[in-house]
């Protein structure tokens, strides 16, 4: 896919599939996803976040894409939202060192907010997340999961298509499409949403809920 450019420069390129390496495991996907340029948001963020965890683990969960911290720090959810995600997986009896982490986009998106000096998160685009795909099916092919857990609507549209709504699709392990053989996925709330959620003990037991059907279908 690729952007058009009303000046008559080249296009933009949506489409990581160029960036990826032809073969090797997750350390040398990991190595070259730090150089992806398949969208235009590897301008503004500061580097590249790959997935954590091991290439044997069972349950994958896929969240939206980095945010503040993660862009510094290179590692998935180890903001606000990874500190409610990690309580929640604990109380839904999972243990995380046994799990891969990931996102549906690996680029922080945001703008600025130039009075605070702060960074705000945007959520991704179809487009940009259609065009980080290739990374994602790079992980899930390397990691082979049993279960796949999306938190929230941009990974539930990576992998389950542009019509999926968390409120009508969540709590119950399904196919993932067009691959037979392939794990079996579980939509979720996004941790992000349980912040900002008025009942927020509601949405947490949700989200506990949810993680504990994935734990029993494993
Ligand atoms: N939200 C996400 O979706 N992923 C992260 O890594 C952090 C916050």
């Amino acid at each position: 896919m690729s952007g058009s450019s009303e000046d008559g420069s080249a296009p933009e390129p949506y489409d990581a599939t160029p960036y990826l390496p032809s073969r090797g495991g997750l350390p040398a996907h990991q190595r070259a996803a730090a150089d992806c340029q398949g969208c235009p948001l590897h301008r503004d963020a500061t580097r590249t976040v790959f997935g954590r965890g091991g290439s044997d683990a069972r349950l994958m969960l896929v969240g939206e894409q980095p945010g503040d911290q993660e862009d510094r720090e290179g590692v998935p959810f180890v903001g606000p939202a990874g500190r409610l995600l990690s309580r929640a997986l604990r109380e839904a009896g999972i243990d995380e060192d046994g799990l891969y982490v990931t996102n549906a986009v690996k680029h922080f998106k945001f703008t600025r907010d130039e009075t605070r000096k702060r960074r705000i998160h945007k959520t991704p685009s179809l487009r940009e997340t259609v065009a980080c795909r290739p990374w994602l099916m790079a992980e899930l092919r390397l990691v082979s999961p049993e279960l796949v857990v999306v938190l929230g609507a941009t990974a539930g549209r990576a992998l389950l298509g542009p019509s999926f709504r968390v409120g009508a699709d969540r709590g119950v392990p399904r196919p993932l499409p067009g691959a037979e053989d392939g794990p079996r996925v579980l939509a979720t709330v996004h941790p992000s949403a349980v912040l900002r959620a008025r009942d927020r003990d509601a949405a947490y037991a949700g989200l506990v809920a949810d993680l504990r059907t994935a734990a029993e279908a494993l």
